[in-house]
């Protein structure tokens, strides 16, 4: 390692919230990095944890517990469950995968807030929150729903309008109600308690701007302009009835804010499996701890729990927190609620014993420096002209050539030649490449080098042509598939901690022990002759059209039905305008008036010339009403118009006043007209 030497390295991965079950974009952003991490270092002989676990806790659980009308409990035990056995079927080597509604958790996490609070590191403060007097709670900021001041959106939550995406605050939102009773709040008084990252401020500046310049520019990027932009007290309490209770006298109702009580899990955790020892591994200067997380997480492992931390005392601090941006799936934000993902467990049923597949294509475009996307066509290209077609059909050849030739034992080298020492050569070299792009974090290259390993190998065997030599000189063959048989043992180094089903099965192919892939060992001579090969069998198959097909159709079907909902979710309505004061609405002079002639505008589909009788004159108005009345259905028609509307030059016609027209939000237009004919010139106020 080119670092400090450390011990023994804790690694972390987010623990995603058990309110869904995983997708694609958290396997790219964190959990295959992670694992691809953590299965080098073991590789390497390095004393590894790697925790996992639910994250149980937090408001939307409760809102989907209440919409199935079932408990919190209920939910996050279907779904810790569904993405617990999901990721063991994936290979995500997890050393612990447990849950913040443990009983551990919720003593460590409550142990955790106590010592903070006994040495005065909050502050309490007292607030005006909105509470529902009927379901007698304070409500969260989800549970509070109205109109969008933004985009006059129905149904908008306390924090977000989903229909405009704009970022709320309850008090913005116009006639807000609470979810739970369907009543207006009241404004009540609470406390909570805040940590002061205020004061944390000097201390984050030198240990993250000028301490760790090393971390990814977009984690180091984030963390300087939340700094920069000045850290507020954060409430680590909730009016809340699930979750971790606050532990002091007097809190009652309340309990831990989720990203309080979340990253302490990655601690209970690691007590669960390691009862005895766990402090060594959160409180030895020598332990290295990296977070692997997304890029919405950065603020509370980089800034938040990092002050947790400090202000606790005894814990390390993590040393690297190689965030990932998003992936997209084609060309959309992965969204849970609008079903628009690829979930795990269901990839596992449709394509099954293909794991490697998808922690290819995910690794390949994972998200590292910026948002990727996920194709399903790219997905099937990677498979068939990647896996299938170079590191597949490599190891294929060889190891099928040398049962055919050899009787599947390795040959002796009787024969070599320049190319081959060239070649194998060139071992060394890759490997050091993949471990340095490993050791930085650099997943997608170093999986590159790997596959440049396969292309080597796929490459040298296309040159030599052993099946053409054998038909005159079985010395060569010899030689020329001992070098494939090499390259193919070290490719299951190479591929070792990227693809872990197939590594197993090549080195079933090559009949060496899993074991015996140790780092040390990438790039030492392997195969001695006369070892015997296992039988041949494939490491990857074509993924046919069909296939694919089907996966493209399940999307636009979500697609469609997505576009459905939103529209019967649109207002029906125009959003209410300002107030205007009665002198406003004075200034107005609406009168009516009488059609006299009609004519198309030359060259427009919407625009009418109309000349008409206002009472005081006769007028030309240009109107954009072509769409809904013919000239001929205008001549004669009342109308009420806007007589004192400053004239202005509409396709070089001066128009002089705009007629009142009655617009529904899909366009449709009808005009305004007295209930009965006036004469022209009646004032309308
Ligand atoms: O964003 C999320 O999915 C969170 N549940 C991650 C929590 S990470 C840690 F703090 F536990
Ligand atoms: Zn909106």
């Amino acid at each position: 390692m080119t670092e400090k030497n450390y011990k023994r390295y804790l690694i972390t991965s987010a623990l995603p919230y058990a309110n869904g079950p995983v997708h694609i974009g958290h396997l790219a952003g964190v959990y295959v990095p992670a694992d691809i991490y953590v299965r080098y270092l073991r590789m390497c002989g390095r004393d590894v944890l790697f925790i996992g676990g639910s994250d149980e806790h937090g408001v939307p659980i409760t809102i989907k517990a209440k919409q199935q009308g079932c408990t919190p409990q209920d939910i996050v035990d279907k779904y810790h469950g569904i993405i617990k056995d999901a990721f063991e079927e994936f290979g995500i080597s997890f050393d612990v995968y447990s849950r913040t509604s443990s009983s551990t958790h919720r003593r460590v996490a409550a142990d955790f807030f106590k010592k903070l609070y006994e040495e005065g590191k909050f502050i309490e403060k007292e607030s005006e929150q909105y509470y529902d007097e009927e379901a007698k709670q304070f409500l969260a900021d989800r549970y509070i729903v109205g109109t969008c001041p933004k985009c006059g959106a129905e149904g908008a939550y306390g924090d977000q309008c989903e229909k405009c995406g704009s970022t709320l605050s309850p008090d913005e939102l116009l006639n807000p109600h609470s979810s739970l009773s369907g009543n207006t709040p009241i404004k009540k008084k609470t406390k909570h308690w805040y940590l002061p990252l205020d004061q944390y401020e000097p201390w984050l500046k030198e240990w993250i701007l000028d301490g760790h310049k090393e971390w990814k520019s977009n984690v180091y990027g984030q963390c300087k302009s939340w700094i920069d932009g000045g850290l507020q007290p954060r409430a680590v309490s909730r009016d809340l009835d699930w979750g971790v209770p606050v532990p002091v006298e007097g809190a009652e109702g309340k309990v831990l804010y989720v990203w309080f009580d979340a990253p302490i899990g990655y601690i209970s955790n690691t007590i669960e499996i390691c009862p005895e020892d766990w402090e060594t591994w959160w409180k030895d200067e020598e332990t290295k701890m990296v977070h692997f997380i997304g890029k919405d997480n950065i603020v509370f492992h980089c800034i938040v729990f990092p002050s947790m931390l400090k202000a606790h005392g005894d814990y390390i601090l993590p040393e690297n927190v190689p965030a990932n941006e998003f992936l997209n799936l084609e060309g959309d934000k992965i969204s849970t609620s609008r079903n628009w993902a690829i979930w795990l467990h269901e990839y596992l049923r449709d394509f099954e014993g293909q794991q490697d597949v998808l922690r290819y294509v995910l690794c390949a475009n994972a998200p590292e420096t910026k948002d990727n996307d996920f194709t399903w066509k790219d997905f099937q290209t990677r498979n068939n002209s990647e896996l299938v077609a170079i590191y597949g059909n490599f190891v294929n050849r060889a190891v099928v050539l040398t049962h055919k030739y050899f009787g599947g034992k390795v040959p002796a080298n009787l024969k070599p030649e320049a190319i081959d020492a060239e070649v194998l050569a060139q071992i060394p070299e890759l490997k050091k490449a993949i471990q340095e792009n490993l050791e930085n974090y650099r997943f997608r290259e170093a999986l590159k080098e790997a596959m440049n390993l396969a292309r080597l190998g796929n490459k040298y065997l296309t040159e030599t042509e052993p099946w053409k030599v054998a038909k005159t000189d079985m010395d060569r063959v010899a030689s020329i598939l001992g070098v494939s048989l090499e390259i193919c043992a070290n490719l299951a180094f190479a591929f070792a901690p990227f693809l872990p089903f197939s590594t197993k099965k090549l080195c079933n192919m090559l009949n060496i022990a899993e074991e015996k892939l140790i780092w040390d060992n990438f790039g030492t001579k392997l195969l001695e002759e006369g070892h015997t090969l296992g039988a041949a069998e494939l490491l990857f198959s074509k993924i046919e059209d069909p296939q694919i097909d089907a996966q493209l159709q399940r999307l636009e079907d979500i697609r469609k039905k997505n576009e459905e909902a939103a529209k019967a979710k649109e207002p029906k309505v125009a959003p209410a305008k300002e107030q205007c004061t009665f002198e406003d609405f004075e200034k107005m002079d609406i009168r009516t008036a009488t059609v006299l002639e009609a004519e198309r505008v030359p060259k427009t589909d919407k625009l009418l010339k109309l000349k008409i009788d206002t009472g005081l004159d006769v007028r030309t108005i240009v109107s954009g009403i072509a769409e809904y009345y013919t000239p001929e259905e205008m001549v004669g028609k009342q109308i009420s118009i806007l007589a004192n509307l400053a004239p202005r030059k509409i396709r070089g016609i001066e128009s002089q006043g705009m007629i009142l027209m009655a617009k529904e939000l899909d366009g449709k237009m009808r005009i305004v007209t007295p209930e009965e004919r006036l004469g022209n010139g009646a004032t309308i106020g």
